[in-house]
């Protein structure tokens, strides 16, 4: 009994001495790389450098009560000795890897920052914001049962969710004015092909996919998806080009936020009113720059030029009045006739996960946070009895399939046939299709 008080005194009193100098460089020494690198009986080579000397890892430095040239995890790392209460937590842990005050590193979105607490104490202090890519999602959708897979985008790591509502969408809330337009209705009891895909249909007409990066204008980048996709169509390819989702972003500023979002009705005006110009002229930037357009909505004075195929086109590219549409054989209708059209969509969590499929929502992930989503929609589709809107997204290609994704059609899935939004395009009128 006595003989082991006696060992024990030896023992936290030894590790008191190892621990006499809170302020050498911080380690590790002896425990690098999470590893413990002891040697046994006397290793001169087992040493590292502290303070302009060495100190040893090796069984030969604890040779006197002092330990004086063992390195000063020595007791820890190599005798399992804890050190002194007030020495605990003087660094902080991850994958065993040792962090010193102030060192940060990312937990996905989320920052943690070692921090002294108090005298020789330091612990992680971290963000607690949910993040873009939820494990939760991933798990449960791909478990089965859905008609929709699940990805886990690299792309996507490092966001933070709520960031990702302003960032990766960007389509403010409808004014209540806006919400009670009446819809068209073409009520037009043609025969619906099962599958209607607006690239097959109008090869070369279509628009790439958009990647919007990290900026909330997809209002900008669906509207100038749609009328260049309808210029094209409705000029019999006269008019085929990109126009400029930047022309919107950095232009139409009034009552609009920028990368932090647009209204989508003054977006339409100001396509009716101003127009926009081609990408070509005025490429994509993901950032509200500074408008280099003049006021006067001629093209040649915004130093742009006129395609080749049209060179009497002088004014921006314009649209008339925009319309509503709801039902879903009017929504079907008009693409079939005159092109893509713009609508919006309210997305939670899970929808950022989509990789192929049918989706709906699932319910899986954050269901406090959610935002309006413009998209274009391009056709539609039956996959195994369900059917769908083939739609393109504006995160680039990589993301979905190729870029898009398919909706269930039919019961406002998402409020996807809430508001739908048609135009007609000022096509140069020698071209205009009959
Ligand atoms: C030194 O370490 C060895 C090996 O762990 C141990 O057996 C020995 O008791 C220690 N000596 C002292 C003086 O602490
Ligand atoms: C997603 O990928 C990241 C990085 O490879 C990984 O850390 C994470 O565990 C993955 N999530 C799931 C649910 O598989
Ligand atoms: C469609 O869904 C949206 C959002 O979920 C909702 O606001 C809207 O009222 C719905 N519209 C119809 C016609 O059901």
């Amino acid at each position: 009994m006595a003989n082991k008080l006696y060992l024990l005194l030896i023992a936290a009193l030894s590790a008191v001495m190892a621990y006499r100098y809170p302020d050498l460089p911080p380690g590790p020494y002896c425990g690098q790389g999470g590893q413990s690198q002891c040697c046994s009986n006397r290793q001169d080579t087992c040493s590292h450098q502290i303070l302009g000397t060495l100190c040893y890892c090796d069984q030969f430095c604890n040779r006197t009560l002092a330990h004086d040239d063992c390195c000063p995890d020595y007791e820890e790392v190599c005798l399992g000795v804890s050190p002194p209460p007030e020495y605990i937590g003087k660094s902080c842990e991850d994958k065993g890897k040792k962090y010193y005050p102030p060192e940060k590193i990312m937990k996905d979105c989320n920052t943690c920052k070692c921090e002294q607490k108090s005298p020789g104490v330091a612990e992680w202090v971290c963000e607690d914001d949910p993040c873009l890519m939820s494990s939760e999602v991933l798990e449960n959708i791909n478990r089965g049962g859905y008609r929709w897979r699940a990805a886990n985008y690299s792309q996507f790591y490092g966001k933070k969710l709520k960031d990702s509502m302003i960032y990766k969408l960007g389509t403010l809330p409808l004014s209540p004015e806006t919400k009670r337009m009446g819809p068209i209705r073409h009520n037009k009891d043609v025969t619906y092909p099962t599958n209607f895909d607006a690239r097959e249909v109008w090869p070369g007409y279509i628009s790439p996919i958009v990647d919007q990066g990290w900026c909330g204008s997809d209002w900008a980048v669906a509207i100038a998806g749609v009328m260049s996709d309808r210029f094209a169509i409705q000029s019999n390819g006269a008019e085929n080009l990109q126009l400029s989702p930047q022309s919107l972003l950095s232009c139409n500023r009034r009552m609009q936020r920028g990368c932090d979002g647009g209204h989508i009705d003054v977006a339409w005006n100001f396509a009716k009113n101003q127009g926009i110009v081609d990408d070509e002229c005025y490429p994509y930037e993901a950032t509200a720059s500074q408008c280099k357009l003049h006021r006067r909505a001629s093209l040649i004075e915004d130093g742009c030029e006129p395609p080749a195929s049209v060179p009497q086109r002088t004014s921006r590219y314009k649209v008339g009045p925009p319309g509503r549409l709801q039902k879903e054989i009017d929504i079907m209708y008009d693409i079939m006739q005159s092109g893509p059209v713009h609508a919006i969509m309210t997305v939670y969590q899970d929808f950022f996960h989509y990789r192929d499929g049918v989706y709906r929502r699932s319910g899986f992930g954050n269901n406090q946070l959610q935002g309006l989503h413009s998209v274009r929609v391009i056709g539609w589709g039956e996959e195994r009895g369900e059917k769908y809107w083939l739609v393109a997204n504006s995160w680039g290609d990589w993301w979905g399939e190729n870029g898009y994704f398919k909706i269930a059609r039919g019961d406002n899935e998402s409020g996807i046939e809430s508001f739908v939004v048609t135009i007609l395009c000022d096509v140069t009128e020698s071209y205009r299709k009959k």
